[in-house]
C-alpha cells in the first residue's frame, strides 16, 4: 500500500515538472523571458582574439561584466581588449594560451584564480577546422582539431568547474555548431570533434542536474556557416532556409540565450526541422535532401580560416 502511495507520489510530481516545463515554454512564446544580470560576473571566453569570441566580449563589455580573454594569438587578443575597453569594460585581463595543451590550459588557469578570481561564465568558443577530404587530413591536422574543439573543454571544466560548483552558481557555454548535429563531408574531424563537444556539454548539464548543482546553467550553441572567415569560401544553394549567417546576428542570439538561460541554441531554424526529420527519414531519402539542397557541395570553394576581425 506505502510503496503503491510513493508510486503515485512519484508520478504526480513527474505529470506536475513534465506539464510545468511545457507551460513556461509555451508562456514564453508570448511573453519576453527575464534576463539575467551579469555585472560583476568573471567572464572567460576562449578564442577571443577574433570572431565571434571577440563580438561576446564586447557584448559582455556593456553589461558591466570582468572579462578574462584568452587566445593563442596574442596580437588580436589585445585588439579585443582594448575594443572592450572602449566600448566600456573596466576590467579586462588577456591571457595567451594555446587551449589544445594541457598543461597550458592548467597554468594559465592557476594564474587567472591568482590574479582575476574564479571564473562564473565559462564560455568555450576557440576552435579550428581543417576542410579537407578525410583521407587527405595529415594526422597532426586531425590531432589538432580534437586537442582544440574537444579536450580544451575537458581541461577548461576541471580548472574552473569546481569552484561553480562550491558555490553552486556559474554558466557553461559551449560553442559547437551546426556540424556536431550532422554530419557534413569534408568536415569529418571537425564533425567529429563538434559532435564530442554538443555530447560532453550535454553530459554535464545532466550531470549537474542529478547532482542538485541547478545553480550552474548550460548553453550548448550550434550555429551553421557564418561570415567570420573561419569557413571562408563556403557556400549554400538554399540561402532561405540555410544561409551563411551574419556575425552580428548570431551574437546577439547567443546572448539571448545566455542571459535567459536557454539550454540549446541552434541557428538557422531549420537545422530544429532538419534534426527532427533525420530522426525518422530513411537514410536514403536523407541523402536525397542532401543532394537536393546541395549540401555535399557547400565545401567546394572552401579556402580555410582567414582572420578578419
Ligand atoms: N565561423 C563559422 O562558420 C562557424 C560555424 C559554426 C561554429 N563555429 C564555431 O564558432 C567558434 C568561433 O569561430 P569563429 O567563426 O569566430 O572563428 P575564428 O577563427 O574567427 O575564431 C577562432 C578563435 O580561436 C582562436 N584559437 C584557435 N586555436 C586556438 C588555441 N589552440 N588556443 C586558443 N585559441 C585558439 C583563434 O586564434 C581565433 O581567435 C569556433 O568554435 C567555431 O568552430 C563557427
Amino acid at each position: 500500500m506505502l510503496s503503491k502511495m510513493n508510486d503515485l507520489n512519484h508520478l504526480l510530481i513527474f505529470l506536475g515538472k513534465f506539464t510545468y516545463g511545457f507551460l513556461e515554454a509555451l508562456f514564453y512564446m508570448i511573453a519576453p523571458k527575464p534576463k539575467k544580470n551579469v555585472s560583476g560576473e568573471i567572464v572567460l571566453i576562449t578564442g577571443a582574439g577574433s570572431g565571434i569570441g571577440r563580438l561576446l566580449a564586447l557584448r559582455f563589455a556593456h553589461l558591466g561584466a570582468t572579462l578574462v580573454l584568452w587566445d593563442i594569438n596574442p596580437e588580436g587578443n589585445q585588439e579585443t581588449s582594448k575594443l572592450a575597453k572602449e566600448a566600456g569594460a573596466s576590467r579586462v585581463y588577456t591571457y595567451t594560451c594555446n587551449c589544445g595543451q594541457r598543461q597550458d590550459v592548467y597554468r594559465v588557469a592557476d594564474q587567472v584564480k591568482k590574479e582575476v578570481g574564479d571564473v562564473t561564465i565559462l564560455i568555450n568558443n576557440a576552435g579550428v577546422v581543417t576542410g579537407k577530404r578525410f583521407l587527405e587530413i595529415p594526422d597532426e591536422c586531425i590531432e589538432k582539431a580534437f586537442d582544440v574543439n574537444i579536450k580544451a573543454h575537458f581541461w577548461i571544466y576541471k580548472a574552473f568547474l569546481p569552484a561553480m560548483m562550491a558555490n553552486n552558481h556559474g554558466h557553461l557555454v559551449c560553442i559547437s555548431s551546426s556540424a556536431g548535429l550532422l554530419g557534413v563531408n569534408k568536415l569529418s574531424d571537425y564533425c567529429a570533434s563538434k559532435f564530442a563537444a554538443f555530447g560532453f556539454a550535454e553530459s554535464i548539464f545532466l550531470e549537474l542536474h542529478a547532482e542538485r548543482k541547478t545553480g550552474i546553467k548550460t548553453t550548448i550553441v550550434c550555429p551553421f556557416f557564418i561570415k567570420t572567415g573561419m569557413f571562408e569560401g563556403c557556400t549554400t544553394a538554399n540561402s532561405h532556409l540555410l544561409p551563411i549567417l551574419e556575425p552580428k546576428y548570431v551574437v546577439d542570439k547567443i546572448m539571448d540565450a545566455i542571459l535567459t538561460e536557454q539550454v540549446y541554441l541552434y541557428l538557422p531554424k531549420f537545422l530544429y526541422y532538419a534534426l527532427f526529420l533525420k530522426s525518422f527519414l530513411p537514410a536514403k531519402s536523407g541523402v536525397a535532401v542532401c543532394e537536393y539542397m546541395k549540401i555535399f557541395d557547400v565545401m567546394n570553394s572552401f579556402k580555410g580560416q582567414l582572420k578578419k576581425f
